[in-house]
């Protein structure tokens, strides 16, 4: 295959530690005017232009952007495909607008042609916004990951998904079974997992909606097959704690019983936790697990607020997540807005390194696939962003008052959202120009 390099020069920043291990300034790289190397899908150099022009072989197209900031892509450790259409349902908390609004949304997906149409959709939107990982819930049924999977796989796109496994307190109309639920995981496991840049998730929906012989099937799938994810519900609404406690009250609590069923580890990641306790963040950190914070879900469904502080006191991975359709905005930048706002509400601060950590590397981290993604460090997958500074009218204004960095990718995370994203790039080609 011919060699295909190019090169981007503009402002970049990528995130490469955690700034609550190693402080804020050690936590990134930014190059005021730098340059970002692609070869044939990968990044093969990143540093001052005025370092890497130099050695740049002649020939070598330079896309020049003096005015946009260049970041890795977004990476979304939680979101639901088949509620694409259902996003800003009314009046409902958890439980009821699962059965209101979510399950019927869901059994659409009974039918192929819908799931083709919505996975379309749903990765335009994905792209549109900057994501370029993300771990995907599908519905119940197999075809919504085919659908997912296959859309893509048509774009070399890094994704993980898996089909629910739900066989008990949902519609007939939208459960598996024990049996079913297991056989058609291994059968999308088989035709998917580690295909290009796919990898499958074994995907519960949450202990309420699953059997123990089924919780039991879901943890066999992971003994069976290496590298496997698991992506599951946990301790997002009051009421639906106390309902887990009445399903299982042998178990100490909720990751209880997940820990019971062998869920948990490092490539397991659990949406939202708002309610977890110190014991259950020990544990999940102990054993390597993720949780994703939703927090426009989160404010939503009026769940509550997700403690950040207490998992970076554990040092838990933390993601993450847009939760669509509890979720409001398929924008990490929005996302993070909100995040700001549940750490304002706790008497506590929310850095811009520490969002662009979790909307980059902390995500790769939860996901394990940080030598893949997550950073521009030579060697990984040229998932990457331009981010325009003039997106808006008002954005454009406001960064001019700006003065530092700092400053900048904060208010790209308070006032950006999709029409920020002026370019998105996937193994190294453009899958999405505003
Ligand atoms: N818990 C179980 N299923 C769901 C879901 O679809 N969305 C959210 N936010 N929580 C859940
Ligand atoms: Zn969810």
């Amino acid at each position: 295959m011919p060699l295909t390099r190019k090169a981007y020069r503009a402002a970049i920043l990528h995130s490469i530690a955690d700034p609550a291990e190693v402080g804020i300034e050690a936590s990134y790289e930014y190059f005021e005017d730098g340059l970002l190397v692609v070869e044939n899908g990968r990044i093969s150099a990143l540093g001052h232009a005025s370092e890497l022009l130099p050695g740049l072989p002649a020939g070598v197209q330079v896309e020049h952007y003096p005015d946009a900031l260049i970041t890795p892509g977004f990476i979304d450790t939680h979101i639901h495909l088949p509620q694409t259409g259902m996003v800003g349902a009314y009046g409902e908390q958890l439980l009821d607008w699962l059965n209101t609004y979510t399950f019927p949304c869901e059994s659409q997906f009974a039918d192929p042609d819908h799931a083709n149409e919505v996975a379309d959709i749903f990765i335009k939107e994905l792209l549109r916004n900057g994501t370029t990982t993300a771990l995907v819930f599908g519905s119940v049924h197999p075809q919504s990951v085919n659908a997912f999977f296959a859309a893509a796989e048509k774009l070399d796109l890094r994704m993980i998904a898996g089909k629910v496994m739900m066989d008990r307190n949902a519609p007939d109309y939208l459960t598996d079974t024990a049996e079913s639920g297991y056989q058609e995981s291994k059968a999308l496991i088989e035709r998917w997992h580690g295909k290009g840049r796919l990898h499958y998730a074994v995907t519960p929906r949450f202990a309420p909606t699953s059997t123990p012989e089924q919780l039991t099937l879901a943890g066999q799938l992971l003994t069976e097959y290496p590298d496997l994810y698991m992506q599951t519900h946990i301790s997002e609404n009051l009421q639906e704690i106390q309902w887990v406690k009445e399903l299982f009250p042998e178990r100490k609590g909720y990751l209880d019983v997940y820990d019971h069923y062998q869920l948990l580890g490092e490539r397991s990641v659990f949406a939202h936790g708002v309610h977890l306790c110190d014991d259950e963040c020990a544990r999940l950190a102990e054993t390597g697990s993720a949780v994703a914070f939703c927090p426009t879900s989160n404010f939503f469904l009026g769940s509550g607020l997700f403690n950040l502080p207490m998992a970076e006191k554990h040092k838990l991975n933390v993601g993450l997540g847009t939760d669509v359709g509890g979720g409001t905005s398929f924008s990490l930048l929005q996302t993070l807005n909100e995040a700001y706002k549940v750490m304002q509400l706790q008497g506590a601060r929310l850095s811009p390194f520490k969002s662009l950590y979790l909307a980059t590397l902390g995500g790769a981290r939860a996901l394990r696939l940080e030598d893949k993604i997550g950073t521009l460090h030579p060697g990984t997958d040229a998932d990457f962003l331009v981010l325009d500074y003039h997106a808006t009218p008002l954005l454009s204004y406001r960064l001019k008052q700006a003065n530092s960095i700092a400053e900048t990718l904060f208010v790209l995370m308070t006032l950006g959202d999709d029409r920020t994203v002026l370019q998105t790039f996937a193994a190294g080609q453009q899958v999405h120009r505003r």
